[in-house]
């Protein structure tokens, strides 16, 4: 049977927003300060959700792996600091760059900029991967899947209204017909109807009228009685 792997949906929509900023900010010509804020917008949401998801990891999952594999934490907490440090100096570059007034200097800028995304997302890409590698094989040994979903409600629990409803379109724009089918039906079982209600809303909205339909026709299947 597979395991719960509370990492996919999160992770998926913290990659479709790195690299839908990614493309944004390579498209932009930083002369245009209008352009390069549109851009600015999208790098300053990235940066806010990869603090927000380091926290509730640090404060919910790595202390569940800690009572099994200390070194491992140790070696997790080390990658949080060099995040952080990228996350700064994006944001440095980002406010040198609010206070420029010719095109060449902004253009040199955002030079600097569009290298630090890359550099900030090519780090968290590894960093998710080797979580997904390093963290759950412990996760999995020493916990049930209801007490990993029980971490994992009480991280939701504590997230504001209006940040679950952007993760939850970052999330439906990032994963594919099975995981949606499984995160919807799991919604229907245990949620009330209007949250419910909402996903298929955001499913609506964002994934194709196809991918929609299939998706909708196994999520509204009647639960067989056994
Ligand atoms: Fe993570």
């Amino acid at each position: 049977m597979q395991r719960f792997n509370s990492f996919t949906l999160i992770h998926k929509a913290l990659r479709a927003m790195l690299y839908d900023a990614a493309l944004t900010v390579q498209q932009t010509y930083f002369a245009d300060s209008n352009e390069a804020e549109t851009a600015f917008e999208k790098v300053e949401t990235v940066l806010h959700s990869f603090d927000n998801h380091a926290h509730h990891e640090d404060s919910h999952v790595l202390p569940a792996v800690e009572l099994y594999n200390k070194q491992l934490v140790d070696e997790f907490e080390s990658e949080h600091i060099k995040d952080l440090q990228l996350s700064n100096s994006l944001r440095n570059l980002l406010n040198i760059y609010r206070h420029l007034n010719f095109s060449e200097e902004r253009i040199a800028c955002g030079s600097a900029i569009a290298k630090a995304f890359v550099e900030f997302m090519v780090f968290n890409l590894e960093h998710m991967a080797k979580e997904e590698l390093k963290l759950l094989p412990v996760l999995w040994e020493n916990y049930t899947d209801a007490q990993l979903m029980a971490i994992n409600q009480k991280i939701i629990a504590n997230i504001p209204q209006q940040e679950m409803m952007t993760s939850a379109t970052w999330m439906m724009r990032g994963i594919n017909n099975s995981d949606a089918i499984k995160w919807m039906k799991g919604v229907k079982a245990t949620a009330p109807d209007f949250m419910f209600q909402a996903l298929v809303a955001t499913a609506e909205r964002e994934l194709t009228p196809s991918r929609f339909a299939t998706i909708m026709s196994i999520v509204e299947e009647p639960v067989m009685a056994v």
